[in-house]
């Protein structure tokens, strides 16, 4: 298979600057049109921080909650994401919906949400997923898949009769957008790009470049 064949011809749709809407609106229309276009995972963002070693990392997560505030995922604060996050709390996320030929690219500023949310969420999740929080401690080095098996046999016999409670390095992370852009495909790679900034609690618009 020769990749650099591969090319791509982008004709779904476009995007205007004098859509004048605010960012989040303009969030929840993309999403939504992604969910319905039955797009495999719509929620799954990359979330990109600062590791620890100094080099750029990028992960796959899922988006569970946003609003005017911000973007919302559930982590082990721990991990490798987490102890970076407490570092470094600049933030990138990045959607991308291949069949809408759409991006979205935000920078924010992450910090923990509520023990309240968290704990909500934590308890909306089914059983075996409350257990394999308790099993995993995100990003550790572990002996082999077989430890990993027999924790999650001897927390479901721990856990038998009670619903497990949220581990207290578990919960989520709120990113605080400062900018969101939104890249809709267009032929001859003639893309629209579309970058909100916020300055001073409003949101600027601008066209940049492809
Ligand atoms: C589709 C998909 C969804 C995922 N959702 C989450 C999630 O919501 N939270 C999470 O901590 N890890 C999630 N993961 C696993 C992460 O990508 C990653 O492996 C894990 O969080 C450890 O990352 P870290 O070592 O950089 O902290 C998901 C992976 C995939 C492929």
């Amino acid at each position: 298979m020769k990749i650099d064949s591969i090319r791509q011809e982008y004709k779904f749709s476009e995007l205007s600057e004098k859509i004048n809407t605010n960012p989040i609106k303009l969030f929840k229309k993309w999403l939504n049109e992604a969910i319905e276009s039955e797009v495999a995972y719509p929620t799954a963002m990359s979330v990109s921080t600062f590791g620890t070693d100094g080099f750029p990392q990028s992960r796959i997560v899922l988006l569970k909650f946003f609003d005017k505030h911000g973007f919302v995922f559930f982590t082990h604060y721990n991990s490798e994401k987490g102890r970076s996050i407490y570092k470094n709390p600049a933030v990138g996320l990045h959607f991308f919906w291949p069949e809408l030929e759409r991006q979205v690219r935000i920078s924010g500023i992450a910090e923990k949400t509520k023990t309240e949310v968290s704990e909500k969420y934590f308890l909306s999740r089914p059983e075996s997923s409350q257990i394999g929080t308790w099993v995993s401690e995100q990003s550790k080095e572990i002996p082999s898949r077989k430890f990993l098996d027999n924790r999650f046999i001897e927390l479901s016999k721990q856990f038998k009769n009670q619903v497990p409670p949220k581990p207290e390095s578990w919960g989520g992370y709120l990113i605080k957008p400062e900018k969101i852009e939104f890249w809709q495909g267009r032929e001859n790679r003639l893309h629209d790009r579309i970058l909100f900034e916020k300055h001073d609690k409003i949101w600027e618009i601008k066209r940049l470049a492809p």
